[in-house]
């Protein structure tokens, strides 16, 4: 048996993931502080699991910890030795998210991101755990054009949260830099993930306040909001409106099931990937799509640009498909009806 300590695994993008990882016969140990995120959601993983009758709850192991106390995180890897088991690698999701925020907060981003991703990077290695897939972001490149972005692309984030991304995945090629024959890393650049799992159970469920797109939706088609505010209608794509590349969050969970598998299999190595779909779509395509996939209506007015926001952010997916055999297999409309499904059934959330 296999174990893989996922840190933020209780989170959107995280719970997401734990629920392939164990399907594909992993054994999953959650390290979560719940800042941003419900200790319901190990429940609903094992209720998608038992929907599927599979029973795995003692393959799922939850630990609240916090990044920023390495004996939390060295607890972790004692309890697998007394279990014995060892860590095989680490999927780091952990850490805070809101762009906005972090240039309100920056310090409590710099602690939290990269002191909190420096403690569990020592803690790995003295566990001698040197695998690793780290949740990027497309906010690390500096977007100016109408061009997919690719990998190779200049990175200038313009916000803490970005510099933060950043600078972790600068840290991480520094450790292989100078163990190149003992550390596999990955550096996953993820695009816009939205939806939720197709059964239901598992969404998206931020503590914190957000104001992403696709939660101001489905706050407005439950009624709890009167109307999108799109930000800008003057940006220089067709309808006006900013295009982005939303991609489902069972592709971006699949998507780190063939990294993990992918650098478990071959030599020490240092990736760096877009998990994105390569297909742009506008605020105001997006609110028509759900409204027709849900039949519901979205009113909404144009307000001006929101600071730091860019016309066009899509992802040149080539190289992710290219090596780890993957692709993204669910379109803009899965993620409307499934991202509506979860809300209608879990309107509180978790
Ligand atoms: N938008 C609106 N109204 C809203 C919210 C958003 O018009 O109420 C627009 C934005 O201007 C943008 C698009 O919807 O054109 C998407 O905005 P989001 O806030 O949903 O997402 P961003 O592309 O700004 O940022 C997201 C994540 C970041 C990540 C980035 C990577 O929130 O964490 O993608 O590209 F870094």
């Amino acid at each position: 048996m296999q174990s893989i300590l996922v840190t933020g695994g209780a989170g959107f993008i995280g719970s997401h993931t734990c629920l392939l990882l164990l399907k594909q016969g992993y054994e999953v140990f959650i390290f979560d502080s719940f800042i941003n995120s419900s200790e319901k959601s190990t429940e609903k993983i094992l209720l998608t699991l038992q929907a599927e009758n599979l029973e795995l709850r003692e393959k799922l192991h939850l630990i609240k910890g916090d990044l920023k106390d390495a004996k939390d995180i060295e607890k972790v890897f004692q309890l697998c030795l007394k279990l014995k088991r060892m860590i095989l690698a680490v999927i780091h999701f952990a850490g805070l998210k809101s762009v906005h925020e972090s240039t309100l907060e920056p310090l409590s981003y710099w602690e939290n991101n990269v002191s909190g991703t420096i403690n569990l990077l020592k803690v790995m290695k003295k566990y001698n755990c040197k695998n690793i897939v780290f949740s990027s972001s497309a906010t690390v490149y500096r977007t100016t054009s109408k061009n997919l972005l690719n990998e190779n692309d200049i990175c200038k984030p313009i916000n803490p949260y970005g510099n933060n991304k950043l600078t972790i995945e600068n840290i991480l090629g520094d450790l292989f830099k100078k163990d190149p024959l003992e550390w596999r890393i990955a550096c996953l650049r993820y695009f816009n993930p939205v939806g939720a799992n197709e059964l239901g159970y598992l969404g998206e469920d931020p503590k914190v306040k957000t104001n992403n797109i696709f939660p101001q939706i489905t706050k407005v088609a439950l009624g709890r909001m009167n109307r999108i505010k799109i930000f800008g209608s003057d940006w220089p794509t067709p309808d006006g409106t900013g295009i982005r590349d939303y991609i489902h969050v069972m592709d971006v969970a699949e998507g780190h099931i063939s990294t993990l598998n992918y650098l478990l299999q071959k030599q020490p190595q240092i990736l760096t990937l877009n998990l994105g779909t390569g297909i742009g779509t506008s605020v105001r395509e997006f609110i028509k799509i759900f409204e027709k996939v849900n039949n519901v209506e979205i009113p909404f007015c144009v307000e001006e640009r929101r600071p730091g926001d860019n016309a066009f952010v899509v992802a040149d997916n080539s190289l992710a498909k290219l090596i780890l055999n993957w692709a993204p297999k669910r379109n803009i409309e899965d993620i409307c009806r499934d991202g509506w499904n979860w809300q209608l059934k879990n309107p509180n959330g978790y």
